[in-house]
């Protein structure tokens, strides 16, 4: 039984063959004595079609299947070369694998894409989040081919964790204390010690800690894994489920580091044009005009790149009347870094040497004591895809800079001896895997490009 994809990849080996195919009706069009299925198997994004006629001894019964049915063919493969269809397969059978109603949601007419949201165990059946969530596959296996070729390791970093990675605290508990009647320390605290891991445990946030832990034992190494943040921002760039991938290279400093994630995503961006043509000429049409050609001249360009410092400037002059002004200092907004990447560069830039107050307490200081070696990579129209640093490998500073935060030294005691027992200089990154499937498919939302998303107030499916 072949797919559609084979099919399409190799017609000529199927001319004049009777073929098996399986699938589910994406149109149907029956007249009198004769008619056309569109024919969708889900191995490929472009549809078969069917022709059928009144010999089938079910042929009423075929004329009324609705949108969605799912059905098995018996037919002859034609290659029809002077039709717009370039072959067809003529129906000799046609056996009814699953009913579908006449209240199918999906029916032949756009949609918005907050009602598909709705249905979200149905959208994958239509034309454009089929085509998202098939380069969201590919995306996935570049990015582990590209890892692996240059002999990355890849690291399964914990998914519960009892360290904040970030710093941050926007972390989601796990616990297996009952919340409405939890153990009292004698202070009337919640008691820890009386849960799991006998201490108070969260989902992971980043596996850059434990992925650092790696990195100097395998100099090179990669996670890929979902990431939990707790963060109540209901925009339409933040999930509180998301997948991070996050290299770690020992070794290396920030220009390394730039250098990889550089290379990585132009290695990324090449494998889908090359491989899903169909779908990237799909939302060329019909969701941003002008994707393929600017992914295109992206492939082949240099990155720019700025400090923090030279992009406040460039901001400030930049006479543009921000909702947030812009002083060193204070952490650049979203509408500053879509300003840079779309407006000053129009194309990738890197933002390199933050302010060390509004960034985490892992980035290595600079030499002026003011700055920490961060990088951050903005893109036109999502704004920050990846944010990255040089780690800081020096004990005492790190000390040093842990105490002046509040930090904990006892939570981070296995963190800190990783710069005991042979320390090296060592850079690393996380790219928001959802914000480069938006960037590559030109999607605005990421609730539509994560299978179920998960955000504030919706956990539907
Ligand atoms: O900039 P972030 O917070 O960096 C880290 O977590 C570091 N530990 C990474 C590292 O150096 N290993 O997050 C990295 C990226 C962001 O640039 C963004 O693309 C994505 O993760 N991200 C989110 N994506 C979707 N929803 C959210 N709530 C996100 N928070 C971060
Ligand atoms: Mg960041």
């Amino acid at each position: 039984m072949p797919y559609v994809k084979e099919l399409y990849t190799k017609p000529e080996d199927f001319a004049g063959k009777e073929v098996l195919v399986s699938g589910w009706i994406r149109t149907s069009r029956v007249s009198k004595s004769f008619g056309f299925i569109e024919l969708n198997d889900g191995t490929f994004f472009k549809n078969l079609q069917v022709v059928f006629d009144d010999t089938l001894p079910n042929f009423s019964d075929v004329s009324k299947y609705h949108i969605s049915t799912a059905i098995t063919i018996k037919g002859d493969f034609v290659l029809t070369p002077e039709a717009k269809q370039p072959f067809e397969l003529k129906a000799k059978e046609i056996i009814l694998e699953g009913e579908s109603s006449a209240d199918y949601p999906l029916q032949k007419k756009r949609h918005t894409f907050e009602y598909l949201r709705t249905i979200a165990h149905l959208r994958p059946r239509g034309n454009t989040y089929s085509a998202v969530f098939r380069v969201r596959s590919m995306a996935a296996y570049a990015i582990h081919k590209f890892f692996q070729e240059r002999g990355f390791v890849y690291v399964h970093t914990p998914i519960i964790t009892g360290s904040d990675a970030e710093g941050a605290g926007e972390m989601f508990r796990v616990s297996t204390l009952d919340p409405m009647n939890p153990p009292l320390t004698e202070d009337g605290k919640i008691d820890y010690s009386k849960d799991f891991f006998g201490k108070s445990s969260n989902l992971t946030v980043s596996g850059q800690l434990n992925g650092e832990a790696y990195a100097l034992a395998f100099r090179n190494i990669y996670t890929f894994g979902p990431t939990f943040r707790a963060e109540n921002s209901n925009t339409a760039r933040h999930a509180a489920e998301f997948w991070m991938i996050e290299p770690e290279i020992a070794f290396a400093e920030l220009s390394d580091n730039m250098q990889l994630a550089e290379d990585m995503l132009k290695y990324v961006i090449r494998y889908i044009l090359e491989n899903a043509p169909e779908e990237m000429q799909f939302f060329n049409s019909f969701i941003d005009k002008t994707l393929v050609e600017r992914l295109n001249f992206l492939v082949d360009s240099e990155f720019k790149k700025v400090t923090y410092t030279e992009a406040v400037e460039l901001l400030q002059k930049s006479g543009k009347e921000f909702d947030y002004k812009v002083e060193w200092g204070t952490d650049l907004q979203t509408e500053h870094e879509r300003y840079l990447t779309e407006e000053i560069f129009n194309m990738p830039v890197f933002v390199t040497d933050y302010p060390k107050e509004i960034k985490a307490f892992y980035m290595r200081l600079n030499d002026d004591g003011k700055t920490v070696a961060a990088m951050d990579c903005l893109v036109p129209g999502v704004g920050e895809i990846i944010g990255g640093s040089q780690r800081e490998e020096r004990l005492d500073v790190l000390l040093d800079r842990m105490n002046k935060l509040g930090l904990n030294e006892e939570d981070y005691w296995w963190y800190l001896e990783l710069r005991k027992y042979g320390g090296a200089k060592h850079a690393g990154f996380g790219l928001g895997f959802e914000r480069l499937i938006m960037y590559m498919t030109g999607m605005t939302n990421i609730r539509d490009v994560i299978p179920f998303p998960r955000t504030p107030k919706s956990s539907d499916f």
